[in-house]
């Protein structure tokens, strides 16, 4: 199967079946996308696909053929910091920094987006994550930032 990843094709030989989170980050060598809790609740795992976020870690390889699938390796265009990269790194918003390559799909979607969001949407949109540090207020100043 061909699936488009970070604006180019790439091939993988891994069953339709396998989950989505695995092939991306053990068959095509993108790292950034992390496995934590694998059942869909702690947002480690999140992509763009179609612009969205979606978590991997409960999705078939299959869902993502003919989407266009964005990792945290496609984030920054041209070697520059994409403004969430960089208010991330701006408000030293990771302790550990397990969480945020998930965080930082999400908050790209909201960046992104074609109106700015609330505050209220970027709470909620970030209520998906989960941070076991306890660096959520930080990552959520830096991502307001970013919106702003
Ligand atoms: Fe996918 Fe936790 S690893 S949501």
């Amino acid at each position: 199967m061909e699936i488009n990843v970070n604006g180019g094709a790439r091939h993988c030989d891994a069953p339709a079946t396998s989950m989505a989170a695995y092939v991306l980050r053990n068959d095509l060598g993108l790292a950034g996308v992390r496995l934590g809790c694998g059942e869909g609740h702690c947002g480690a795992c999140t992509v763009l696909v179609d612009g969205r976020p979606a978590t991997t870690c409960d999705m078939p390889l299959s869902a993502l053929e003919g989407r266009q699938v964005t990792t945290p390796e496609g984030v920054g265009a041209g070697g520059q910091l994409h403004p969430v990269q960089a208010a991330l790194l701006e408000h030293q918003a990771g302790q550990c920094g397990f969480c945020l390559s998930g965080i930082l799909m999400t908050a790209v979607a909201l960046v992104d987006g074609e109106r700015p969001p609330s505050e209220q949407e970027v709470r909620a949109a970030l209520d998906r994550h989960l941070c076991r540090c306890g660096s959520q207020h930080r990552i959520l100043q830096a991502v307001l930032a970013a919106v702003r």
